[in-house]
């Protein structure tokens, strides 16, 4: 069987889709481990709720990124992971972690990328006045939330949204599209080779 980590910094509805996938065999694979930077995240009691590990690697305790990135990085490697997935993870990666796993690692962003890299998406979407909005999913290489997408989903922006409208219906989109993206990595027809994203042997058009 597969073996899928997942790392989070927060309330962990994303890890909660991808564990209900594994349960019900949508992905044919299983969360290993979790792993937290924030002892606060709610997803935790998720991970715990399932019995999967979840452990929590403060980085203030830490000299500097490279140092949390390499303990992290051993701690991950303990468990032979195929896939690492980020799901509301909100470090920034060193290049080290990156390439320690290189091909093996996707995030979940947001937005429509490369549009709003970074936080406070959805606030910058209302303050442009933007009329349509989304989410990816990519591989993770050196560079803050970019890396080779793998698939876009747009939402339209209505004059009634406020931040809370916006982020409800990502989520209900986010909850859907990454298990799937999951489960294409997981059957191995989703791969990163040449700094591009490949489905089923064809370079993905985005
Ligand atoms: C998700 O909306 C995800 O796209 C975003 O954090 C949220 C986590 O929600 N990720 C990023 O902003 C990464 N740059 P969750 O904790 O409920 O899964």
């Amino acid at each position: 069987m597969k073996k899928i980590i997942v790392l989070i910094s927060g309330q962990g509805s994303n890890l909660q889709s991808i564990i209900n996938a594994c349960y019900h065999k949508q992905i044919n694979a299983k969360v290993v481990a979790v792993f937290s930077d924030r002892s606060s995240a709610y997803g935790l009691t998720y991970a715990r709720k399932a019995q999967i590990p979840a452990n929590i690697i403060i980085p203030n305790t830490f000299t500097d990124r490279q140092h949390f990135d390499f303990v992290l990085s051993q701690e991950i490697d303990r468990y032979k992971p195929d896939l690492i997935v980020l799901a509301g993870y909100m470090r920034i990666l060193s290049n080290f972690f990156v390439n320690h796993f290189k091909g093996m690692i996707i995030n979940i962003h947001p937005s429509l990328l490369p549009k709003y890299p970074g936080l406070n998406t959805h606030r910058k979407v209302l303050e442009n006045g933007d009329l349509e909005h989304g989410l990816s999913v990519h591989f993770v290489t050196n560079k803050l939330d970019s890396g080779p997408i793998i698939t876009q989903k747009k939402i339209a922006i209505v004059p009634t949204d406020n931040e809370m409208s916006i982020i409800k219906r990502i989520k209900h989109q986010e909850h859907i599209i990454y298990p799937i993206v999951i489960k294409w990595f997981i059957e191995g027809r989703l791969i990163m080779k040449e700094e591009q994203a490949w489905l089923d042997g064809k370079k993905i058009p985005i």
